[in-house]
């Protein structure tokens, strides 16, 4: 069985309440940091554990939590980006869901260590009944002297509050999270300057995702140099994946980074193996933006060597052979599955999602769903394979955020390891196949 840091006590019955939460030593790290470290100290652990962002881009967090301006004189943020919209990604739901104290200690360490006095969690508006699972938790938070004025008697103040968007995608991007923190439409801001710099309100921000700072307790509690023990090479420490799709157990799994894919995908402590005895024919790795694999590839590397749920591993080959851990959303296809259908489904939705400021990502994504559309549907030509791909290229890099690249690389990757299918689709007069 691999370490549990996050999810070692989330079937305790009552975990959700401060009480039981606390029994099981919830909150240390809040006594730890406040009364035996200095701000930099708990930092500089961070930085030893080589935590990197669990957010999708995999940044290191101490790193960017070192870049804050200290020298500016506006206050400091921390805002939580909990706004979970990622395709097939759904484990910072289930953290704030079943154990909300978790994030909560995360924030107040966290706020320490930046010298933030006011925090926000930014959660998605789909997930209103969380927003009172947090509200309740940061009311049990005051009421037990871990929030609010003179946190456990010292000099320390911080108030954090939960800010719900209105459902859009564009919002977890960290700069439109901001706009729309500030109550204006979330559109992506052009950087630099970077939040760290000029962030909510032009002051200085860490934004960090939901289990970045949920790691942040672990990590002060064992140490920065113990965390970094855990996992291989610069792929430190656990993570959670949200395994879906055509396997034997969907579900949210905490795995030690360097974990075998096929073992992922077929040992019974994870996924359980392909449902209904079918096979593996494809998998999207870190949430619908990453670069889809064919099953050769998702449990080899090019050069023959067993694929690691590692950053590094995945992103083997770049993107000829290889992928990106993202998110951790896992999704498992079997061989039934029409991967020009399943393109389209996510077409669909980039499309939906684009804010509109950028006109490659406007205009491209609209029309790669049109296209996909009729492939799928039984009414393309060979031509439009290649017309997808050239709206793809242009998309990608063109963009103020990365949208517009989350909606490309799905595509260009379908396209290279799965082109015979769309020449199918091509010269078919029915969709091929149905996802079933
Ligand atoms: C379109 C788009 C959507 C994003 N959605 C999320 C999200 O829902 N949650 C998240 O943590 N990061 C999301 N990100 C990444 C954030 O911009 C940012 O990198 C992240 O919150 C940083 O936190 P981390 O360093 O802890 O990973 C998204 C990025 C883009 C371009």
């Amino acid at each position: 069985m691999g370490r549990k840091l996050l999810l070692e006590h989330i079937n305790e019955p009552g975990i959700n309440t401060f009480e039981v939460y606390r029994k099981k030593g919830g909150y240390a790290s809040v006594e730890k940091a406040l009364k035996t470290m200095t701000p930099d100290a708990v930092t500089e652990e961070v930085k030893k554990s080589g935590l990197r962002g669990r957010g999708g881009a995999g940044f290191p967090a101490g790193m960017k939590w070192s870049f804050i301006d200290k020298k500016s004189d506006k206050p400091r943020y921390l805002v939580c980006n909990a706004d979970e919209s990622e395709p097939g990604t759904f484990k910072d739901r289930y953290l704030m869901e079943r154990i909300p104290h978790l994030l909560i200690e995360g924030m107040i360490t966290s706020s320490y260590a930046l010298g933030a006095k006011t925090s926000y969690i930014y959660i998605r508006g789909e997930y209103m009944y969380i927003v009172r699972i947090l509200e309740k938790a940061i009311d049990e938070a005051y009421a037990n002297g871990f929030l609010g004025k003179n946190i456990l008697g010292t000099d320390y103040s911080l108030d954090l509050y939960v800010h719900p968007g209105a459902g859009a995608y564009i919002c977890g991007e960290e700069t439109a999270l901001l706009e729309s923190l500030e109550g204006k439409r979330g559109n992506p801001r052009l950087k630099p300057p970077f939040p760290a710099v000029a962030g909510l309100y032009a002051s200085p921000t860490v934004v960090n995702n939901v289990e970045t700072i949920a790691t942040v307790p672990a990590i002060v509690n064992m140490t920065g140099d113990e965390y970094a023990k855990i996992g291989i090479g610069k792929s430190t420490g656990t993570k959670l994946i949200s395994a879906s799709g055509h396997i034997n157990k969907p579900g949210v799994y905490e795995i030690e980074l360097g974990v075998p894919v096929e073992e992922f995908i077929y040992s019974e402590e994870y996924c359980g193996g392909i449902w209904k005895g079918r096979k593996l024919k494809a998998v999207v790795a870190g949430g619908s933006s990453v670069p889809v694999l064919p099953a050769d590839l998702i449990l080899k590397t090019a050069k023959g060597e067993p694929r690691l749920m590692t950053y590094e591993s995945l992103s083997d080959g770049g993107f000829a052979t290889g992928t990106m851990l993202g998110s951790g959303g896992f999704i498992v296809m079997d061989e039934t599955t029409s991967i020009v259908q399943n393109l389209y489904t996510f077409a669909r939705f980039y499309h939906h999602e684009s804010c509109g400021q950028c006109s490659p990502c406007r205009e491209g994504t609209g029309w790669m769903e049109k296209i996909l559309h009729r492939l799928h549907h039984g009414h393309g030509k060979k031509e439009d394979i290649d017309v997808l791909l050239d709206v793809s290229k242009k998309i990608e890099g063109n963009t103020i955020c990365p949208l517009g690249d989350a909606a490309a690389w799905p595509v260009a990757s379908a396209i290279r390891h799965f082109r015979k299918e769309f020449e199918e689709a091509a010269l078919a007069h029915e969709p091929l196949l149905v996802n079933s």
